[in-house]
């Protein structure tokens, strides 16, 4: 494809790549009389670049290749500043938000203000697995440059607790009147690994990530939440980022219809396989709370296959970045005269038009009850 990638470490590439993918086909139950009647105060998000709303900037201030988001043409369509988001706009927590009647999620490192009606811990570049599981064991002095995975945003998430409630009871009702998303996670413990590990390495590990996902929900139903949404993972074979590091000779290796690296899409729907099969397990044992999966995939194999539908002119190629080795956020660097029409921001991220898409598609299920009854399961086109 036509997207060129500056020649980076590999791990900055991915970190960049991974910063934030993510989101989801959520799915907000509505209360009987509809979303008009508030049914959740606030709003706790755990993820990577496809949720964050601004922590990265603070993670990396002093790192001029790792924080590119924080400078302009990021943020352009909507915010008209960049704001840590790895798109030109708005992403699919910010859609929700504004949806159910609450301010977008403060960024947790970030806000100096209330968190009261949430915050969001995603970090771009964050792994399901902690940090030690990427350490490179043949050289100690290549350490893993990230301590933002899932475990350690949980973390992060406990210490501000007691600013929020202070007994069992109070901590209850708090968060029993919550929203959690959890997720997007596992796109960048798969693609810090692609330069170091076999598909068939990767494949074998997702189990552990899936666990690793299950544990965190376990962790905040002990804490009091009981309303879930838990995105997976993004079709990786479709971004511009893959088809241009990993771009194959053989034709066969690309799916005919959707012009996709099938390899790396089916590693994705593996782990959403067993991502649902492990969240009808938590509903087994939590009968009691709303445990949603959150279709990503989906709704983006859709855009790749009927772009037209979403009014999109060019669905694999990259709005932002070019010419040559320039990357967004570079001085420079190329940007699109219509992202709206573009379903990819940067290399790995995709532009406001398309989150928008995949958040109406979750919330449009949701406006009546009874599908929000059946969404306690899963929404699916
Ligand atoms: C945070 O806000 C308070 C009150 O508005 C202000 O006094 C303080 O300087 C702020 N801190 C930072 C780090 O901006
Ligand atoms: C990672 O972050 C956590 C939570 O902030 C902290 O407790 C831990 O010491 C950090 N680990 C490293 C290796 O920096
Ligand atoms: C091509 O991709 C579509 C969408 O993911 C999938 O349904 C189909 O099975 C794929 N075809 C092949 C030959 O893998």
């Amino acid at each position: 494809m036509a997207t060129k990638m500056r020649k980076l470490p590999s791990a900055v590439l991915l970190l960049l790549l991974v910063a934030n993918l993510g989101w989801a086909w959520a799915l907000i139950p509505s209360s009987p009389a509809g979303l008009s009647a508030r049914r959740y105060d606030s709003i706790f998000s755990f993820g990577d670049s496809y949720a964050e709303t601004g922590n990265n900037p603070v993670v990396f201030a002093a790192n001029s290749v790792f924080n590119l988001v924080t400078r302009p043409p990021y943020g352009s369509t909507f915010f008209g500043r960049p704001t840590g988001r790895n798109s030109d706009g708005r992403l699919i927590i910010d859609f929700i938000a504004q949806r159910l009647g609450l301010p977008l999620v403060p960024p947790s490192l970030a806000h100096n203000g209330s968190f009261r009606q949430g915050a969001n811990f995603a970090v771009g570049g964050a792994t399901a697995l902690d940090a030690a599981f990427f350490h490179d064991g043949s050289d100690p002095g290549n350490k893993f440059p990230l301590n933002t995975s899932l475990g350690v945003q949980l973390q992060w998430f406990e210490a501000l607790k007691p600013s929020l409630c202070r007994t069992t009871q109070e901590c209850e009702a708090f968060f029993g009147r919550s929203l959690f998303f959890v997720g997007e996670f596992g796109v960048n413990d798969y693609h810090f690994s692609f330069p170091t590990k076999s598909l068939q390495e990767i494949t074998a590990f997702v189990p552990e990530v899936i666990r690793a996902i299950s544990m965190a929900i376990e962790r905040l139903i002990k804490h009091g939440a009981t309303s879930f949404v838990v995105p997976g993972t993004i079709p990786s074979g479709c971004t511009p980022h893959i088809l241009s590091s990993f771009a194959k000779d053989d034709p066969a290796e690309y799916n005919s219809t959707t012009g996709c690296l099938e390899d790396y899409n089916k590693l994705g729907m593996h782990h959403n396989l067993l991502l649902q099969e492990a969240l009808e397990k938590l509903r087994g044992r939590h009968p009691d709370a709303m445990i949603v999966y959150a279709d990503l995939f989906g709704p983006i194999i859709d855009m790749v296959e009927s772009p037209r539908k979403y009014g999109f002119e060019d669905v694999l190629t990259n709005c932002c970045g070019g010419p040559g080795a320039l990357i967004c956020g570079d001085q420079g660097a190329h940007v699109c005269e219509k992202p709206a029409a573009r379903l990819f921001w940067d290399v790995a991220h995709l532009t406001e038009a398309a989150y928008r898409y995949i958040a109406d598609g979750w919330l449009g299920s949701i406006d009546s009850p009874a599908t929000a009854r059946e969404s306690r399961y899963q929404l699916v086109r």
